[in-house]
């Protein structure tokens, strides 16, 4: 099926201050998102994240690279009429009042007044506004703001939504809210891309993760598949340890650990792993147990982030 949403080597060097300095946004990245999916752009500060999806929606002219919504080129019409976006600090019309501007922003999309005026009421429902969107805009806490930049997001009933850092400004509750309406999107058939660098944002709700460190791709893929393959350590336990069997292994750099009867025992790799298992059978000791320990997802992220910033 089409990718939904398609970057083809984008880069964007920005050029700052009197003297033009250039700032290199985003270098050589290239990615997609698949039709149905929730893809999380994890990286931290600075990274390239809101460039990256400005790029996508056209708002931010590439330096070289090519995007691509639902097919469409970056930044016509017939790609926007795909989208919704929610941006990073949303300045809506204060004057407004919250309902008034969710209308306006439903005609800007070519609704009628009468399906405006209902558009809106569900949304304002759906994101947790209902009842308090009678006042002006400028009166909103940042939260609510947050809350009504995301309905707007919505309201053009958009086959792709993209969110730059959705859960920002929220309390826990909310943070679950906009979650939550992040998997029902998907279960409507909708795309969402979505930036952040909260990693538990990512882990709860992300089908695919692409991890951005100083404008470079350093992973992408399924979550399970980023996390797992990084499997370090694999501890086995195991009973009835013969006292020459522990110190053919601990010669190996494994670590030992005596626990009552059982011997744990952490090898750095699979291999190591392996052989020692076989080695243990054949000794007559007794097998409880073998534990990969899957690389957390915020190893990967920090190690990225260090190694990154260690070689720059
Ligand atoms: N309009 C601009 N002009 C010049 N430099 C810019 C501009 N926008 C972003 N940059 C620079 O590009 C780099 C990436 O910025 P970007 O806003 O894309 O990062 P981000 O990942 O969204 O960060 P954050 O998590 O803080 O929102 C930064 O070094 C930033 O200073
Ligand atoms: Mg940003």
């Amino acid at each position: 099926m089409q990718a939904q949403v398609r970057a083809e080597a984008l880069s964007k060097t920005y050029r700052v201050g009197f003297f033009a300095r250039r700032v290199r946004a985003v270098e050589d990245l290239s990615f997609e998102v698949r039709a149905g999916e929730i893809f999380g752009l994890l990286g931290p500060n600075g990274a390239g994240k809101t460039t990256t999806l400005k790029m996508l929606l056209g708002f931010v002219k590439p330096t070289s690279g090519h995007a691509f919504i639902a097919g469409r080129r970056a930044g016509t019409v017939a790609s926007r009429r795909q989208l919704g976006y929610l941006p990073e600090n949303p300045a809506l019309y204060e004057f407004l009042r919250g309902d008034e501007y969710l209308i306006f922003a439903g005609r800007l999309c070519g609704l009628s007044r009468a399906d405006a005026r209902k558009r809106t009421a569900e949304l304002l429902e759906r994101v947790g506004l209902a009842g308090r969107a009678d006042r002006p805009i400028r009166k909103f806490s940042k939260g609510m703001v947050q809350r009504l930049a995301l309905a707007q997001a919505l309201v053009g009933d958009p086959r792709i939504a993209i969110l730059d850092e959705p859960m920002s400004g929220l309390d826990p509750i909310g943070r679950k809210d906009v979650r939550d309406l992040i998997l029902q999107l998907r279960d409507e058939g909708r795309t969402v891309l979505f930036s952040t660098h909260i990693l538990s944002d990512v882990e709860a709700i992300c089908d695919r993760v692409g991890i951005l460190v100083e404008g470079r791709l350093t992973d992408c893929g399924a979550l399970a598949d980023l996390v797992a393959p990084g499997a370090r350590a694999v501890e086995l336990v195991v009973e009835n340890a013969s006292p020459d069997l522990v110190a053919r292994l601990q010669q190996d750099g494994t670590r030992v650990l005596q626990r009552d009867r059982a011997t744990v025992l952490t090898f750095r790799d699979e291999g190591r792993a392996r052989a020692a298992l076989s080695a243990a059978v054949s000794s007559g000791a007794t097998i409880v147990s073998l534990t990969p320990h899957r690389r957390s997802l915020e190893e990967l992220f920090v190690s990225r982030a260090r190694g990154k910033a260690a070689t720059s």
